[in-house]
């Protein structure tokens, strides 16, 4: 985010005609609460879109429909900055009152989840990571900016960039998985697309303004370390930790530009993350520069009380602003409070005035000064999607979908087959969209069971069972009487991931698992299409099932994405951007474990279960085409300030397929215990038949270092490993040794 000298002057002159309310008014963020419309209470009705008595689209129609109360008259009083809303209409009515009839006339700035896209919903960020195409990431978000933006939402709370490294935690779904290398280069690209149409004349001729919104990167900062992973756990690590895993996506996506931040609700080491002046002042503002404003997480301000750090509302305000919470998302903390801080001393203006800056220049750089409103042209923009953002979302379910399995070659299928589909989440048009989708229409939704028939296969629904459902016995007698093949579809409810959906046993929920031993008894090919929104315990699966293809949460063109790869009309190329465990008990599992003094091994006394396996069932970077890939002469060279891997690649199939190539890396010897890998680049390379290719990544020397325990940046010489392969598990390996 970059303020010409012009608009830092606005800025200026703008907040010196402020009174302290109305700097206090712009650090406010309103969640409209609900008013009437209800027989019951909010907790209730999420509990019943949660055990399916009511479906998630309904429940969204109700919340659509609900009386909400906007305050209208705080909004007159300069008295609210920001507000979460989602509807065209009451965005220019309030937007009005807050340029017309307040005195200061400051626009409000509306904010939204959008996290997966806005009404062209694309697949869910675990999942989009594993494509491995910081390109793509770019225009999904730039496509999601443009089409919240005809509706007056111009900030974005994404990207959700936790690193996550334990699949219990709900989360895990938001963010871009376990690793903090492809989370960075994940929240990079999204923050350039999200914001950098800013610079750019859009192709579409469309107004700049309306081509980019402000970002809001979060969960600022460590959420995903969420002890136990259960949701809003306490935190608790080392410095040098946090600085190697956790903080690299906020760096990144802080370099390259992002407007805002979100700071999470955990602990980290006992200080609340919205208190925490180590990583918001010290380290979010004065190291790493954040331009724009940081905003708390919904009440999080006020559960600084339940955490038992604030004595009481006056006591967590203090404590929020001083330690550089600009905005207070929800409780009105800050307006109920913060005067009569700054009156005692115990807040000085210089904090108040660095926050109502700090907001006010990115309203100014969203160009909502000048250009509040939205026009009726822009409001029906998209109320038929673009054949572009629908390409776009196929494209992007496509390239997340990853083959896990084809031991007997059941896939590609034959167009003539005839295909038994079961599972109650095959036909389901909804549960494609995953968690924190709030935009989309079911009329764009592609469920599993239509992406099938568009082909114009020969396909039959038997729904079996399912996440929640019993087994129907004679539904699977009459699937196995019918196809030549049954594709099963078995996963998770998309209320099974998200906020406040921690699992604590992570394998296919209910009774699939018995569903598909009753499938492959049937003696007819089984196909397993996984819908799912964290890395679930496979074991049994991947023991069991020849044939399995993850197809996570993928939007609203899900249905054709899979269609296109189970014929074949797509080759996969996703790779997991999580580990898969075999067994629940094994997480948190990531690759990137630091050595241990007794890896394990053969031998008992090593770092190992007697009960089950310490490797993943399936690992980080790991995903199958239909064809295969053969790595060869992997040469590293050293270069003044880089080293240069080449390896060769041959296409050893029979069809033209895209692999993934990733390079890691291991300090062997070094002051602090390091990883056993680290990703530290890759590249795509597409392949005919047989072609062979060399594929050259650089690694430079400047990011071969690590932080230490006063979180500073060494690099330290020494021996190091290169590997180079297909995923994290398979790799050649060069040793060098260097001196900086
Ligand atoms: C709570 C969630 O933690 C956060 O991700 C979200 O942006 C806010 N609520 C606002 O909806």
């Amino acid at each position: 985010m970059k303020l010409t000298l012009q608009q830092q002057q606005r800025v200026d002159a703008l907040l010196q005609q402020m009174t302290l309310e109305e700097k206090i008014g712009q650090m406010n963020q309103l969640s409209p609460s609900l008013v009437g419309g209800f027989d019951m209470s909010f907790e209730e009705m999420i509990e019943m879109a949660m055990d399916g008595r009511i479906t998630q689209e309904e429940l969204s129609e109700m919340f659509s429909k609900a009386e909400r109360d906007y305050r209208e008259d705080d909004i007159r009083k300069g008295l609210i900055g920001s507000v979460m809303l989602q509807d065209p209409d009451k965005y220019n009515e309030l937007q009005r009152i807050a340029v017309e009839e307040s005195r200061m006339g400051i626009p409000l700035i509306i904010g939204l989840d959008v996290i997966h896209g806005f009404r062209s919903v694309y697949p869910i960020a675990l999942a989009e990571a594993g494509a491995f195409d910081p390109d793509l990431f770019q225009r999904t978000a730039r496509m999601a900016a443009k089409e919240s933006r005809t509706q007056g939402i111009s900030w974005h709370f994404a990207p959700m960039i936790d690193v996550g490294r334990d699949s219990r935690w709900g989360r895990v779904s938001e963010g871009p998985g376990e690793d903090p290398y492809l989370a960075s280069r994940f929240a990079e690209a999204k923050i350039h697309g999200l914001q950098d149409g800013a610079y750019e004349d859009a192709a579409d001729g469309t107004e700049r303004r309306e081509n980019y919104v402000a970002a809001c990167m979060k969960h600022y900062v460590a959420y995903g370390a969420a002890e136990s992973g259960r949701d809003y756990n306490t935190t608790s690590m080392s410095i040098s930790q946090l600085h190697n895993v956790y903080l690299p996506p906020f760096k990144a996506a802080t370099e390259a530009g992002a407007a805002t931040a979100m700071a999470s609700f955990n602990d980290l080491n006992g200080v609340p993350c919205t208190v925490n002046t180590y990583t918001l002042r010290r380290t979010l503002k004065e190291r790493y520069g954040l331009q724009g404003f940081v905003v708390s997480d919904a009440n999080a301000i006020r559960e600084c009380i339940d955490h038992g750090i604030a004595a009481d509302r006056y006591d967590a305000a203090r404590q929020a602003a001083n330690a550089g919470m600009d905005m207070d998302m929800g409780t009105s903390i800050y307006v109920e409070e913060l005067k009569n801080a700054v009156e005692r001393g115990d807040v000085s203006m210089e904090v108040i005035d660095e926050a109502a800056r700090r907001i006010l220049s990115v309203k100014m750089w969203l160009d909502l000064f000048d250009h509040p409103y939205i026009t009726d042209e822009a409001k029906h923009r998209y109320d038929k999607l673009p054949k572009g953002h629908v390409d776009l979302t196929l494209e992007a379910a496509q390239k997340s979908i990853v083959l896990l399995k084809n031991d007997d070659h059941v896939l590609p299928l034959k167009k003539e087959q005839k295909i038994s589909l079961v599972g109650s989440l095959a036909a389901n048009p909804t549960e494609i969209i995953g968690a924190w989708a709030m935009s989309w229409k079911s009329e764009d939704c592609v469920s599993i069971l239509d992406g099938l028939k568009n082909t114009g296969a020969a396909v039959e629904y038997f729904p079996c069972g399912g996440p929640a459902e019993e087994i129907n016995e004679e539904e699977i007698a009459q699937a196995a009487a019918y196809g030549d093949v049954i594709v099963a579809v078995v996963g998770e409810y998309s209320a099974m991931s998200g906020e406040a959906s921690s699992r604590a046993d992570t394998t296919l929920p209910g009774k699939q698992r018995e569903l598909l031993a009753k499938l492959l008894a049937t003696g007819k090919p089984v196909v397993t299409l996984l819908m799912n929104g964290r890395a679930l315990a496979l074991g049994w699966e991947a023991e069991h099932l020849p044939t399995i293809v993850e197809g996570w949460q993928l939007g609203i063109q899900m249905g054709n994405a899979v269609a296109s790869v189970l014929f074949g009309d797509y080759n996969p190329t996703g790779k997991l951007a999580a580990s898969f465990p075999y067994v629940t008990g094994q997480l948190p599992l990531y690759y990137n474990h630091p050595s241990t003094g007794r890896p394990g091994g053969k031998f008992k006394f090593t770092s190992k279960y007697i009960d089950a396996p310490f490797e993943p069932v399936f690992p980080f970077g790991y995903g199958l085409s239909y064809t295969t890939f053969a790595y060869c002469d992997l040469t590293v060279k050293e270069t003044e300030d880089a080293l240069v891997a080449c390896v060769k690649v041959k296409n050893t199939g029979e069809v033209c397929g895209t692999e993934t190539v990733q390079l890691y890396m291991q300090d062997v010897t070094a002051s602090l215990v390091r990883p056993v890998k680290e990703l530290k680049g890759f590249a795509k390379v597409t392949l005919a038949a047989g072609e062979e290719k060399e594929v050259v990544i650089e690694l430079k020397k400047a990011d071969m270092g690590f932080y230490n325990n006063d979180g500073v940046y060494v690099r330290e010489d020494g021996k190091f490993r290169i590997f180079v392969g297909g995923s994290s598990a398979d790799t050649l390996m060069q040793e060098l040794d260097l001196a900086f």
